[in-house]
């Protein structure tokens, strides 16, 4: 068994001219959450439309749960679930019906059906509004559907795209804990795709920036920040001058700051993280005698990163203002079915 729960090689998507996905390659290892961070428009759908085989690449492959997704297809999609950008449940119907139906579509019969319906309405805490129909459910609870039918088959690999997208605050974090619990209680690889920064960093144990198409930067929140320089931490001292500096030579040459400078009774040190740094330094003033009267750090944010790689800033507002739009648009459209 590969180590990896999705590989994806050199993939191309192209629309007539336009390049939608432009030589992607990525490996996510089994149990990562792995998120697509990028802007509207930047290739992120297509991606997974590739890698849950509803889209055939125009170039590259791909390989997800060790199945190849354009020669075995229906291998892959047994061993997957999916949560599309837009919700796909049938509003006329009520929760549990929708559950049964997906059931049913998977194989599933008689009580094991029953015990894996009630199994997800559970987990999503969905159990009292089983039988409401969809059309009254709110935002959040549609989406926790959307999830909770998605893993009714047990999925090694779990595609979430833009999973909490037009939510509310309280929701989109109700929906964070859902997946984190996924991931340690069922051990399930989670690909997920989201234009929001705070998701990604909260969420994702690594990020791909992905921007017209193709991939900017890949690794770790902390990685992709530490990418651009590292952290800054600001100590306020009280001690002599040439204390303190001998202090802050000592900080360097322990390894524990790439560099400082004195403004005032202000040192500022450069660190990779500084959340390993803050500990050594309070332990090195300690032993020089020095008091540190205040201490604060500030930490590149993957806003700074994604305006790094890509020039651009990443237009949260302006992104959550369209899904508005869209997600009014898509809610009137179906009311009128
Ligand atoms: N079926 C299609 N036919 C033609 N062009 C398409 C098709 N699907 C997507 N595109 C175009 O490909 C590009 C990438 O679209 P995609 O939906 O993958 O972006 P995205 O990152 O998911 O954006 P969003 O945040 O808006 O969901 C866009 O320019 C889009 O207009
Ligand atoms: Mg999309």
């Amino acid at each position: 068994m590969s180590e990896f729960a999705i590989s994806a090689r050199n993939l191309v998507k192209k629309f007539g001219d336009l390049v939608a996905v432009n030589d992607v390659s990525f490996d996510i290892k089994r149990g990562e959450i792995f998120g697509f961070l990028g802007p509207n428009g930047a290739g992120k759908t297509t991606t997974i439309n590739m890698l849950v085989t509803v889209m055939k690449p125009t170039k590259g492959q791909a390989f997800v749960a060790g199945y190849d997704v354009v020669r075995e297809p229906v291998r892959v999609r047994e061993k997957i679930g999916v949560v599309f950008q837009d919700n796909t449940a049938d509003r006329n119907l009520t929760g549990w019906e929708n559950l049964y139906i997906h059931g049913l579509i998977y194989g599933l019969k008689g009580n094991e059906l029953k015990r894996r319906i009630e199994d997800a309405l559970e987990f999503a805490e969905l159990t009292k509004f089983k039988d409401v129909p969809v059309k009254n459910y709110s935002g959040g609870m549609m989406r926790r559907l959307e999830i909770a039918r998605a893993l009714m088959h047990s999925p090694e690999v779990l595609f979430l795209d833009e999973p909490t997208i037009g939510l509310d605050p309280q929701t989109r974090a109700k929906i964070w804990e859902y997946i984190r619990m996924l991931r340690k209680e069922e051990s399930v690889t989670i690909f997920m795709t989201t234009h929001y920064m705070d998701e990604a960093e909260k969420l994702c144990d690594r990020v791909a920036i992905i921007d017209h198409g193709r991939i900017m930067a890949i690794g770790s929140p902390d990685e992709l920040k530490s990418s651009l320089g590292g952290d800054m931490i600001y100590v306020k001292v009280s001690g002599y001058v040439d204390t303190v500096r001998k202090f802050a030579d000592e900080v360097v040459s322990e390894n524990i700051a790439l560099s400082y400078k004195i403004v005032g009774d202000m040192v500022a040190f450069s660190v990779k993280y500084a959340s390993k740094a803050i500990p050594l330094i309070f332990e090195l003033a300690n032993m020089f005698s020095i008091r540190i009267e205040e201490i604060k750090y500030t930490q590149p944010s993957l806003g700074d990163v994604f305006l790094h790689y890509t020039g651009r800033e990443l237009r949260d507002e302006e992104g959550s203002w369209k899904d508005m739009m869209r997600a009014r648009m898509v809610a009137r459209a179906r009311m009128r079915r």
